[in-house]
This record gives C-alpha cells, sequence and structure tokens, in this order.
C-alpha cells in the first residue's frame, strides 16, 4: 500500500515519547501498526499510518495535514505556536520549562539561550524585559555555563542535567506533558473517525490518571 491509501495518519515523536505513545493509544483499543527496524520512517497497517519525526516536527506535519492527529509535548507547542485542535492531556512526560542561570549569577538578563526561542522571547516581552534570545539546538545548559548566554530556557525534568551542571532552577515558566493534537479540518472531515478516537483517548488517559 502506498502512504495515502491509509485512511488515518498518525504523526508519533521519535525518542522517549514514542512507547508512551503506543501504550495511550493500545489503552483507547487502538494497537498502532509497529515500526519495522530503525530506518523506517513511516509504516502502516489496519488502515492507520504512522510516521516517525522528530517532536519539533509533529505540530508542522499536523498543522499541514499530512497527518490528522499527532502527539507531542506541550513544551513543543507552546514554540511552534501553530493553530491545533488539542484535545487531551495524555499525562506522561511531565517535565517543565524553566530559566535556568548559574546560582551565582545576578547580574541582569541580557542574553538568553534556549531550543524555545519564540517562546522565551514572548516570555520575556511579558515581563517587560528585553534581551537577545540565541537558538541552540542541544545541550543548552552548556551555554550559561561558559557565559554564551546569562540565563537559558530549557527542559527540565528530572532535575538531574542542572544537579550535574551545579546551575539553579530559577523560576518554573510553563508546564508540559504530552498532549493529543488533531488537524482542524480532518476532525471536521474525518469526523466518523477522529471523534470517536479522540473519544476514547480521553477516557483512557482519565482512567490513568485518576
Ligand atoms: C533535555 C533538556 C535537558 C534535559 C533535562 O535534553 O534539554 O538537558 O533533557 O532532563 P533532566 O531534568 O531529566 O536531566 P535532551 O536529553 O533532550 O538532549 P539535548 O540537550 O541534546 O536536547
Amino acid at each position: 500500500m502506498s502512504f495515502g491509501d491509509f485512511e488515518l495518519t498518525v504523526a508519533l515523536p521519535k525518542g522517549r515519547m514514542m512507547a508512551d505513545a503506543y501504550q495511550a493509544f493500545a489503552g483507547a483499543g487502538v494497537e498502532l501498526p509497529q515500526s519495522a527496524g530503525e530506518r523506517d520512517l513511516w509504516h502502516g497497517g489496519d488502515g492507520l499510518a504512522v510516521l516517525e519525526l522528530r517532536g519539533s516536527d509533529v505540530p508542522t506535519y499536523v498543522d499541514l495535514g499530512i497527518a490528522d492527529i499527532g502527539v507531542v509535548g506541550r513544551d513543543i507547542l507552546l514554540e511552534a505556536g501553530r493553530d491545533l485542535y488539542e484535545p487531551v492531556d495524555l499525562g506522561f512526560g511531565a517535565c517543565r520549562l524553566s530559566l535556568i542561570r548559574l546560582p551565582e549569577a545576578k547580574t541582569p538578563i541580557r542574553r538568553v539561550a534556549s531550543k524555545y526561542p519564540n517562546f522565551t522571547q514572548t516570555w520575556l516581552r511579558r515581563r517587560g524585559m528585553v534581551a537577545d534570545v540565541v537558538k541552540l539546538h542541544g545541550n543548552v545548559e552548556l551555554a550559561a555555563l561558559v557565559g554564551l548566554a546569562d540565563a537559558v530556557v530549557d527542559v527540565v525534568q528530572t532535575g538531574r542535567t542542572l544537579k550535574a551542571a551545579g546551575l539553579t532552577e530559577v523560576e518554573v515558566l510553563a508546564r508540559s506533558s504530552a498532549r493529543l493534537v488533531v488537524n482542524k479540518s480532518a476532525l471536521k472531515l474525518k469526523r466518523e473517525l477522529l471523534w470517536p478516537l479522540v473519544e476514547r483517548l480521553r477516557k483512557a488517559a482519565q482512567k490513568t490518571s485518576g
């Protein structure tokens, strides 16, 4: 079968959320097709296609309608600013976006490094703060350690990375967990398929959290 033959396409983030996402769908009675191997970019079965994407690409694929539905962290949605329907907090992948500095840092914040530049800029503006935001792609904590930036905005999950680096979580800026996202047009055009699926995922998530 070719990609276009499937009734519904699901976008999932590679990495730590993938197994939980599969489990969330299984809890809702939907066995998503399994990957055939590491190099498998997409796979399909039983009318469903699954795209394995970088988390930050999930909102793009869902917003542009290539995927009908997806799973992605709220942190990524806050950065992406896409207009998606976000009906269910799936509960797993809990983390926070925090402002992080060296413990002794007292100077005004003039430069902030982050994988979340849009989110960071919006937060700074709301606070009435003026600072440059430098986009980085990984190991963001290093920027605060070596003086690339006066502060960083990054994900804190267990806090182990911060502890190991000797950095301080100055303030929690947002809380995040995995969200179900749905393309707004697909929700109308494929309502018979999508609404029951959303409801089942909602109920399964409530059961897990309750
Ligand atoms: C994320 C984040 C922190 C770390 C936080 O990085 O950027 O560095 O996890 O987790 P912790 O509080 O449990 O230590 P990731 O592992 O995704 O790698 P990256 O820095 O290369 O983006």
